[in-house]
């Protein structure tokens, strides 16, 4: 649990950042209709809640340092009885200052009417410009209410900025609390993927093993950070595979792509195995591949290496593999040059991982790779899709395998997250006939 001495820390942050003659506004989320009247559950956006810890909608935070009202101010809705009765309790303006420790509260109906008035006399305007275009709008209101105010024009702010960069920069380093979180989702999927292994058997259906996932971190107050992909036999080579209604078949391998959200934190764990508990030999000859290629991504995955440096360990190790077993034919510098590997190999190593799966921040800068740093979490997650038309040989048609798990990157090295998911075929297989 992230406390909110440390939403209050990275508020101050900003206003550091953003400096004296400037203010912050961020804007939470709407709810989502799902269809007709129902909604989807709310889930806060990543940034608003990243510096609020506020989780309702209908709410905006502003960050204006050296005002009367306060440096942090966040405009909630006011408790109201009649919702309360039906939807739960509220944050309430009280609470936004005594739980969430805000400087000052205002209610969210009064937005239109204070907004300009905190923007007087402020050069800049740091948002997160683009994101949403009714908000943006909304900005250059406030802003022209401001500059058309005869009294105060002169004072109307004349720069939009984003705050996003800023933001995206503070998130990827993740702070020892946020790692407990990340380690705790991992945790938790962890055992989901292990309880799939366990449960799986021939003639199940996909979304039988999705049911295990979800009544496993069910178990733990967690949720899915993604929709689970459960992809058996060559269902596994179509990597956003997500209607998962499909019958397991005797023989046949089943990846599976499915992390869990556990205070907003996400973990994104992949595995792969076999229906049955055994191999085949052209299986274990691709998994092995796979794994061997994660193991080589594994050690570039360190501080002091650059992003690209693992993805390009793991390609190498897949390249040479395919070549080795015919897959590919040629020398394997020509390969990696000319992306042949690319037909079976056709994503990225890995992304920033954090509050949400695909976390944000750069990956290169100024056409640089960014460098890896202590306490930034990546995930490694080579694979190999051979699909049922491809002109890989025969025997190797139809399969999918791919190995994920989330990397923390440390000043010695670093950490699996993931790493209670049995991941070698022996501590598989040994797993799946249940005398592990
Ligand atoms: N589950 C999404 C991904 O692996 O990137
Ligand atoms: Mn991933
Ligand atoms: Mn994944």
């Amino acid at each position: 649990m992230i406390k909110a001495k440390e939403f209050k820390k990275r508020r101050t942050q900003v206003a550091k950042i953003i400096g004296h003659d400037s203010i912050a506004i961020l804007k939470a989320k709407d709810v989502c209709i799902r269809n007709g009247d129902a909604d989807f559950k709310y889930r806060p956006d990543s940034y608003f809640y990243y510096l609020t810890g506020c989780s309702e909608p209908n709410a905006l935070l502003i960050i204006c340092p050296n005002n009367k009202y306060g440096e942090d101010v966040l405009f909630c809705r006011a408790v109201d009885k009649h919702n309360e009765i039906w939807n739960g309790p509220m944050l309430g303006l009280d609470d936004a200052v005594d739980k969430l420790k805000f400087d000052n509260s205002f209610d969210v109906n009064q937005s239109d009417e204070l907004l300009p008035k905190l923007m007087q006399g402020r050069d800049k305007v740091y948002f997160m410009l683009g994101d949403d275009t009714d908000f943006d709008q909304q900005v250059v209101k406030w802003t022209s209410t401001v500059a058309k105010n005869k009294w105060a024009k002169s004072e109307a702010p004349h720069e939009l900025i984003s705050l996003k960069p800023y933001l995206d920069d503070m998130r990827v380093y993740k702070s020892e609390a946020e790692i407990k979180c990340m380690q705790l989702s991992a945790d938790i999927a962890a055992q989901a993927h292990i309880s799939m292994m366990q449960k799986c058997q021939p003639a199940m259906y996909e979304y039988q093993l999705n049911a295990e996932f979800l009544y496993s971190i069910t178990q733990h107050n967690s949720s899915p950070s993604y929709l689970p992909i459960v992809g058996g036999g060559e269902n596994a080579c179509i990597l956003h595979y997500i209607n998962n209604d499909q019958k397991l078949k005797d023989g046949d391998l089943v990846l599976i792509d499915a992390g869990a959200e556990y205070d907003y934190y996400a973990s994104d764990i992949t595995r792969t195995f076999p229906v049955n508990g055994t191999f085949s030999k052209e299986q274990a000859q691709i998994y092995q591949i796979v794994l061997d290629a994660q193991t080589a991504a594994l050690e570039k995955a360190k501080t002091g290496f650059h992003y690209n440096e693992y993805h390009d360990a793991a390609v190498k190790v897949i390249t040479q593999g395919l070549l080795d077993l015919g897959i590919l034919t040629g020398d394997l510098q020509t390969n990696i040059e000319e992306h042949t590997y690319a037909q079976y190999y056709m994503h990225k190593t890995g992304h920033w991982l954090g509050l949400d799966v695909h976390d944000c921040g750069e990956y290169s800068i100024d056409g640089l790779w960014v460098e890896l740093e202590p306490n930034m979490v990546i995930t490694i997650e080579p694979g190999i899709y051979i699909a049922a038309d491809s002109k890989a040989p025969k025997k190797y048609r139809g399969i999918g395998i791919r190995i994920e798990d989330d990397v923390l990157i440390t000043k010695q090295g670093n950490i699996v997250l993931s790493r209670k998911v049995p991941k070698t075929i022996a501590e598989i297989e040994a797993l799946m006939r249940k005398d592990a």
